[in-house]
């Protein structure tokens, strides 16, 4: 039994005290500890060793108080797993060196024995499972299809995936073949995490809001949904489709566990396209946090009171921004744990 499992209560459609908190990007370059081992270890080292990988994903638990976890890896280790080569540039992000342009490069994409070849993160969430000692729950996750279909096929952050969206519109036939693949490897990998100690996990489909929304329930929620039925009976899931408000009444009627929300929304509107049918996540702007401590408070504090304490994470709207202070961070967690405290 968790300690603390308000994370999980919520999930499982249940009231609780308060709204659980953790925040995207919480294990990161904010944090000094973090930067310790960044100056020590190469990106993708801090990714496959698992006790580098728990010690960072302990980091935020230890120092914000976040009411969850969430393992520390990257998305694009699937596009490795298939056998592409990623690199993380100092201050530029990820590169891919070789892009997907025909059905041959989508064929040699390897999909078989994901647990075997990612077997660092599972090892990474035993670990870390061990560390938590059943203080919080530990999130596991997964880039969408959409999302990691932009880096394959761009080979880099853009801001608008312009090739990949090209590459949906001009060759769909092989646009679908792609997404069907990586959703194939990903529901095993989403499994094996839940199996080796994931609580629950989110889907980030954090580009999914660069497609028309024709474009989105072509190209990715279908694939979203996949997952989504496939795992939902092992653990729950929240899905994250980045920019994307116009599927909000469609996923709500999904089964989802809970869709986490950027900041382009405002509270009501989210839950009268939802109808309260589903949990809300989110949905703090991230440089929010960087306004002086009061005004993070009472602004965290009109966000609840916007969403409602009840069915409700709270969460940032994308991840944290590597120049907020901690102390920011902490006073943003703060807030969410004295919201009862506030209202009695
Ligand atoms: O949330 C967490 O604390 C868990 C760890 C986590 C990372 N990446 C670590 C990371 C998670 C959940 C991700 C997901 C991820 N990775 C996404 C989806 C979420 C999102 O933010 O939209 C995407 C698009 C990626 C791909 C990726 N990884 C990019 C574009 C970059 C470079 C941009 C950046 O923030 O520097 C990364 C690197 C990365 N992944 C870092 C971290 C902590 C920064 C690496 C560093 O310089 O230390």
């Amino acid at each position: 039994m968790l300690k603390n499992d308000l994370l999980l209560r919520v999930l499982n459609g249940r009231e609780t005290e308060r709204p659980p908190v953790w925040m995207m990007r919480q294990a990161g370059r904010y944090l000094p500890e973090y930067m310790k081992l960044r100056a020590k270890y190469d990106f993708f080292t801090r990714v496959q060793t698992p006790e580098l990988a728990c010690e960072i994903t302990m980091q935020p638990v230890d120092q914000i108080g976040v009411d969850a976890a969430i393992i520390f890896s990257d998305i694009l280790v699937i596009p490795q797993a298939m056998g592409m080569e990623v690199l993380m540039e100092e201050g530029k992000g990820p590169l891919l060196t070789h892009t997907i342009h025909t059905l041959k490069d989508i064929d040699a994409l390897n999909i078989e024995g994901v647990e075997d070849r990612l077997s660092y993160v599972m090892k990474a969430i035993a670990l870390t499972k061990k560390e938590l000692n059943d203080s919080v729950p530990l999130i596991g996750f997964a880039g969408a299809p959409w999302t990691l279909l932009c880096y394959m096929v761009e080979g880099k952050g853009s801001k608008s995936f312009d090739k990949a969206r090209q590459f949906c519109i001009t060759q769909p036939g092989m646009a679908h073949a792609l997404l069907q693949k990586i959703t194939d490897i990903t529901i095993p990998y989403l499994r094996a995490q839940i199996r080796a100690g994931a609580d629950l996990v989110q889907v980030f489909d954090s580009w999914s809001g660069l497609l028309a929304p024709a474009d989105f329930e072509t190209f990715a929620q279908p694939y979203l949904l996949q997952i989504l039925r496939a795992l939902q009976q092992y653990a729950p899931v929240i899905l994250f489709p980045k920019g994307s408000w116009y599927a909000l009444p469609e996923l709500s009627r999904s089964g989802v566990s809970a869709i986490g929300l950027d900041w382009c929304i405002d509270p009501g509107t989210a839950r009268q396209m939802t109808e309260n049918r589903v949990v809300l996540q989110g949905n703090f702007d991230p440089v929010k946090l960087l306004l002086p401590i009061p005004q993070i408070k009472t602004a965290v504090k009109e966000m609840i009171d916007a969403f409602g304490p009840h069915q409700y994470i709270a969460n940032l709207g994308h991840g944290i921004l590597p120049n907020v202070p901690v102390d920011h961070a902490r006073a943003f967690v703060e807030s969410v744990k004295e919201y009862s405290l506030v209202k009695s």
